[in-house]
């Protein structure tokens, strides 16, 4: 222990689980890359006034929970709560959506902060893997995007992945009910600060998790009632392409997301196994969100997929991904003259590709031999002067127990060739 532990709310990504984590990134990131998405990294903190503006400024990420700063110029900052404004600020900025190519495609892996009340999958420092697809509105391209995210957490191996969906309207449709909204919500017992919502953010009492409000919210008046046409025939099209693609998903008329630049297609995927934080990654369409922070016109859809909480999933389905091997060959040099020799091994092995360890700081044969047992590889490469004498190694199979000497001459090529399942060509 020292003196210092990590803060509330966050943890820290240690072998062995931190290999279950990047190999999540990576599931959730290779359909991205068969299907025209660029990487894009952005910083870790922007100008407060982009979440304010772009996430909104009646949702809790906004008002509750990010972490500002002011700093020495007098510049205000925030922690970024997610990415999507980031990552559409970074296109206009670099005017990708001037280039021709629209829809651009981004995706990106990165962490986020939100100060929240820290619970099991709730975290103040989290990660996602996100995607946006900028300046085209196509039903399709909502399709495309969801299917992706379904076949990531089907190639993971998760079956028990939900798939939430609504349509949210937009801004022909969406004053009109929030009208209807705000009417039936006056007429309901509430709390001060549930009134209060109901004036700024009605959609998101829908939302409210406490079974008295739930209670009353029987019979509120639902979005998909007062969808104007061509929102009904968009939502349609986006219902029929996941159908056609063999993608589940459960129509969620109370489905309000807690980002408020969203208009139309809006989803969330969930796990039954995670308790009260089940959304494993959410996203859905935001065709007003470039102009809300100085932009163009640029209809847009994207998601983010919870990383942390996706290996939690993981874990309540006893799921385990198949994590290469970090070790393949250690070598244990008994004595001074094969610490030298087998030190020269280990270098030649991992030019030629393949994963070696050596046992350092001059330990007993036998705790050596325990070092590497427990690094999981494939063989030992043993020697002494003995064996150096007469130009050879011991290489021990480390799953048999099988010993046999081998020469010094050619020993890296043999032992690539024994790994990849042949014998080297003598
Ligand atoms: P979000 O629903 O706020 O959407 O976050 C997406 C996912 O990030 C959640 O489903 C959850 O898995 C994970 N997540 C969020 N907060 C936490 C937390 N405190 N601890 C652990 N995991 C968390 C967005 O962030 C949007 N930017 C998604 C999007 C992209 N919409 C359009 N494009």
């Amino acid at each position: 222990m020292s003196t210092f532990s990590a803060p509330k709310g966050t943890y820290d990504l240690l072998p062995p689980d931190s290999a279950t984590f990047l190999a999540v990134r990576e599931a959730i990131a290779a359909p991205l890359r068969r299907s025209g998405y660029g990487y894009v990294e952005t910083p870790g903190f922007e100008h407060v006034e982009l979440f304010s503006r772009g996430v909104g400024q009646s949702t809790d990420i906004v008002t509750k929970e990010m972490y500002t700063l002011t700093t020495k110029g007098g510049t205000d900052l925030a922690l970024r709560p997610e990415g999507t404004a980031s990552v559409l600020r970074a296109a206009l900025q670099a005017n990708l959506h001037r280039a021709g190519n629209l829809p651009v495609k981004l995706w990106y892996s990165g962490t986020y902060y939100r100060y929240e009340r820290p619970q099991a999958g709730r975290y103040r420092h989290f990660s996602q893997v996100g995607a946006e697809a900028i300046g085209a509105e196509d039903p399709a391209l909502d399709a495309e995007l969801v299917i992706l995210a379904a076949d990531a957490y089907r190639a993971l191996g998760l079956s028990g992945v939900r798939l939430l969906l609504n349509s949210l309207g937009d801004r022909e449709c969406r004053p009109a009910y929030r009208a209807a909204l705000q009417d039936f919500l006056r007429g309901l017992d509430l709390d001060e600060e549930t009134r209060a919502r109901i004036e700024i953010n009605p959609l998101r009492v829908l939302d409210d998790k406490r079974p008295d409000v739930q209670r009353q919210l029987d019979g509120a008046p639902l979005l998909v009632d007062h969808l104007c046409e061509s929102c009904k025939e968009y939502h349609e099209r986006v219902r029929e392409l996941l159908t056609a693609a063999g993608v589940a998903f459960t129509d969620d008329p109370r489905l309000v997301r807690g980002l408020d630049y969203y208009t139309r297609t809006t989803f969330e995927f969930v796990h039954d196994g995670l308790g009260s934080q089940s959304a494993v990654g959410g996203g859905g369409r935001y065709d007003g969100l470039s102009e809300l922070i100085g932009g163009p016109p640029l209809p847009s859809v994207g998601w983010a997929l919870g990383v942390d909480r996706t290996v939690l999933a993981l874990r309540a389905e006893g799921v385990e991904l198949p994590v290469p091997a970090g070790t393949d060959v250690f070598a244990v040099p008994l004595g001074e003259e094969a610490r030298r020799t087998l030190f020269g091994v280990v270098t030649e092995l991992r030019r030629a590709g393949v994963a070696a360890d050596f046992a350092y700081g001059g330990r007993s044969a036998k705790a050596s031999m325990k070092a590497a047992n427990r690094s999981g590889a494939r063989f030992a490469v043993v020697a002494g002067e003995r064996d150096l004498a007469e130009g050879v190694v011991q290489v021990k199979d480390l799953d048999s127990g099988e010993q046999a000497p081998v020469a010094l001459d050619g020993l890296a090529a043999e032992l690539a060739a024994r790994l990849s399942g042949g014998a080297a060509d003598a």
